[in-house]
């Protein structure tokens, strides 16, 4: 089949010729690279229509609430795997063998301890801090800390960038948390999963033994697989942006860290468990609906809405299963999970959030399970850096690896001023 074209009228020009590029799934994109030798930029700011970049690693269809990793729907992960196994397929393209995946969990679980310097960093750091401005900090210090490999044209090295990663950075969540509970930090266990090992060095003290519950265990390695990967969302697009101009890749997950903090990406599940405390009874929902729908009130219903998303965000309903199971194994019976459930009806038959199609997501239910597990709030985000690491870093090589990479660099609509006279003195 021939290349299909768009064709561009610009004033005074002969029609330009654009390439439509087709992927495997998804929207077909307009190939506008050649535009600026015509005089003309494109203007997208929030990229709401720009695809930066082609990809292999995960498909979203937000009008129809999928979510895909490598072909794999989100649901069939969280359900039949465990969160190492979506990290390698994540990074390598495809699902492991019985014998990659033993290797791959054995190389992870033997890198998990940190240089022994490094935690004398956290020292620096006010015992009030938020785990994540300490978590800015110790991760983009790993660059000051592990450079013996660091040629990044050498897959080598890469490679061992990433092991690097995802082995230690529940090591730092962790010791974020306990440093500013004033508790001594936990080494790493070889012997625990994942999740487990997370759990260990979150909990335990140096005083008693700790014993991994199975059920938070699972309920954790669960949240770390839905929040594993996203596409190109605000974080993984700052990691590439700063990849792209050939930056440290611990420097790089440093700055995804940053731009995950916000409120309105992962800090949103933090930000969602407040405003479920704030609301306190199913009394009150109706007064916060009412500030969410005002134009005059900057108040937003926390854990609504997405920017891709225009349908049920499919981790929010595994997450809604996860919340339900582990409340009802721990036997807990939380007030705020009447207070969501309710507002989740109440909002979702509400014309406002229909017309505007603001559905739960991954973040409403998240909170109430990571506060059974006994998380504190403040490290919710933490958890999400945790998980996301591996989408990172897959995005991260798969820059990289792509033939033609180019340094990122977005072009402007200029409205300042110009030519000014600068006055002499
Ligand atoms: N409550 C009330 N109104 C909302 C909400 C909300 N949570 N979200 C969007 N709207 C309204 C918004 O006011 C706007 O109305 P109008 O068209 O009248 O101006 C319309 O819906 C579209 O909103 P937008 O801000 O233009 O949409 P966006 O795609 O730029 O923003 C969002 C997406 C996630 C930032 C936004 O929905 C939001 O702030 N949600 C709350 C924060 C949140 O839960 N974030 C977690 C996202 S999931 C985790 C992750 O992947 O990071």
């Amino acid at each position: 089949m021939s290349q299909q074209t768009a064709i561009l009228h610009l004033p005074g020009q002969d029609p330009i010729e654009l390439p439509i590029l087709k992927g495997t799934a998804g929207n077909d994109v307009i190939d506008i690279r050649t535009l600026g030798a015509a005089g003309y930029f494109t203007y997208d700011p929030g990229f709401l229509a720009t695809a930066s970049c082609e990809s292999e690693i995960t498909f979203i269809d937000g009008d129809k609430g999928i979510l895909e990793h490598r072909g794999y729907p989100i649901d069939q992960l969280a359900e039949h795997s465990d969160y190492l196994e979506v990290c390698f397929l994540l990074l390598n393209g495809k699902l492991p063998s019985k014998a990659e995946n033993a290797k791959f969990k054995k190389i992870v679980s033997e890198h998990t301890m940190l240089h022994e310097q490094l935690s004398k960093l956290y020292s620096g750091f006010r015992r009030d801090s938020h785990p994540m401005a300490i978590m800015c900090g110790v991760s983009g210090a790993l660059a000051a800390f592990y450079h013996d490999a660091m040629d990044l044209s050498k897959e080598k090295h890469r490679e061992i960038a990433a092991f690097r990663l995802l082995s230690k950075m529940p090591t730092l969540a962790a010791m974020s948390y306990k440093y500013t509970q004033g508790q001594p930090f936990m080494y790493p266990k070889n012997s625990l999963s994942y999740a487990g090992n997370f759990l260990q060095m979150m909990f335990a003290t140096p005083c008693e033994d700790y014993v991994v519950n199975p059920v938070l265990e699972r309920a954790m390695d669960k949240i770390f697989i839905l929040h594993a990967d996203h596409e190109q969302n605000a974080s993984t697009s700052t990691v590439r942006l700063a990849g792209s101009s050939g930056a440290n890749p611990f420097a790089c997950i440093a700055a995804g860290i940053a731009s995950l903090w916000g409120p309105a990406h992962g800090g949103a599940n933090e930000a969602c468990l407040d405003m479920l405390i704030e609301v306190g009874h199913v009394d009150n929902i109706p007064e916060f609906i009412a500030k969410a729908k005002d134009k005059d009130d900057p108040f937003r219903l926390m854990g609504f809405g997405h920017r891709v998303y225009k349908n049920h965000d499919p981790r929010a309903t595994v997450m809604r299963k996860i919340c339900h199971e582990v409340l009802d194994d721990l036997k807990i019976d939380d007030p705020l999970l009447d207070v969501a459930m309710e507002l989740e009806r109440i909002a979702l038959s509400d014309p406002y959030f229909i017309e505007k199609k603001l559905y739960p997501n991954v973040d409403f239910y998240s909170g109430i399970v990571l506060r059974a597990i006994g998380i504190p709030r403040s490290m919710f985000t933490v958890i999400f850096a945790i998980a996301r690491t591996v989408g990172w870093i897959s995005h991260w090589k798969e820059m990289v690896e792509q033939p033609g990479q180019k340094i990122g660099r977005p072009r402007q609509l200029y409205t300042g001023e110009v030519d000014l006279t600068f006055p002499k003195k």
